[in-house]
């Protein structure tokens, strides 16, 4: 695996940070993750621009230009084969010779990326697509969950609660019983017909398969939709459960907390909206 950190492309094994470095005593930074295909990334743009506004929301600029960011995830993506990649990148506030939680003046941003490798393109077939079962628990991260910070604790946590009871992922509500996401995904529910999902605020983050998906609802089809706030009372009692993310596009969910949803296969709009994302993604 080769991997890019602060203007430098290396293999794996030679990319060295600092433990002082705030990414890791603070969780203090900013990721992406950019799904790419055979050589092209889907949403490329949009990553980049909540990455800015991310770094924006905690007082960072965008460390390089977009189109320096752009070069660069594509040297990576060829120099590690140009298979179904993702593109993670990581922007911490940089490395401190003390642990000072004010934020240090003057100091570089670490920038490190590196490419994993994700699922084969996702393709809208009911026998081939990976069915999920998750659990549900209320959401007990902090109150900025718009910002894709790499402090991931509180996801991380979440996510093992699913684990441990046997699924695959767990989808959250406030304190109210109000659905926000799951531990790593957006949340879509499907309800007589009508594709549902929570409004963008601080309580999830803005996904960008979410906004793609959204949009392409918008111009491609006649499928109803709308983002409205969803009761757990109602995501109990709807036809199909969806999770949406870069690496799995839009995944249908068959079990919630054991139970099956809706008549407990997968389910036709989820066939007919990855139908469309698949022709309309890039
Ligand atoms: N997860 N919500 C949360 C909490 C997420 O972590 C993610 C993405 C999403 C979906 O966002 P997008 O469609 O932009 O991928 C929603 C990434 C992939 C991860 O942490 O690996």
């Amino acid at each position: 695996t080769i991997v890019f950190l602060n203007g430098e492309f290396m293999p794996m094994a030679e990319a060295k940070i600092s433990p002082m470095d705030r990414g890791f005593l603070f969780g203090d930074g900013i990721y992406e993750v950019i799904p790419s295909y055979a050589g092209r990334c889907v949403g490329f743009l949009p990553h980049l621009q909540r990455m800015e506004s991310g770094l924006q929301a905690i007082g960072m600029p965008l460390p390089m230009e977009i189109d320096a960011f752009k070069s660069l995830v594509e040297r990576l993506i060829i120099d590690n084969g140009s298979g179904n990649l993702g593109v993670y990148i990581h922007v911490s506030r940089g490395t401190d010779v003390k642990r000072n939680h004010a934020y240090p003046i003057n100091i570089p941003q670490t920038v490190f990326a590196f490419t994993f490798e994700i699922p084969a393109e996702p393709v809208a077939d009911k026998t081939l697509a990976k069915a999920y079962k998750v659990s549900s628990t209320q959401d007990l991260r902090w109150k900025r969950c718009h910002i894709k910070s790499t402090s991931l604790l509180g996801n991380v946590m979440h996510f093992q609660q699913g684990q441990d009871a046997g699924n695959n992922e767990t989808i959250l509500y406030n304190q109210d019983g109000y659905l926000t996401e799951a531990s790593a995904c957006n949340v879509f529910v499907v309800k007589n017909k009508t594709i549902l999902t929570p409004p963008l605020d601080h309580q999830l983050l803005p996904g960008i398969t979410r906004m793609l998906l959204l949009d392409i609802l918008k111009q491609h089809s006649s499928l109803q939709f709308a983002e409205r706030a969803i009761h757990m009372d109602e995501v109990r009692s709807v036809d199909e459960i969806w999770l949406t993310s870069s690496s799995k596009e839009i995944a249908p969910v068959i079990k919630l907390d054991g139970k099956a949803v809706g008549d407990g296969k997968v389910g036709d709009i989820w066939l007919a909206a990855q139908s469309l994302f698949c022709q309309h993604k890039y």
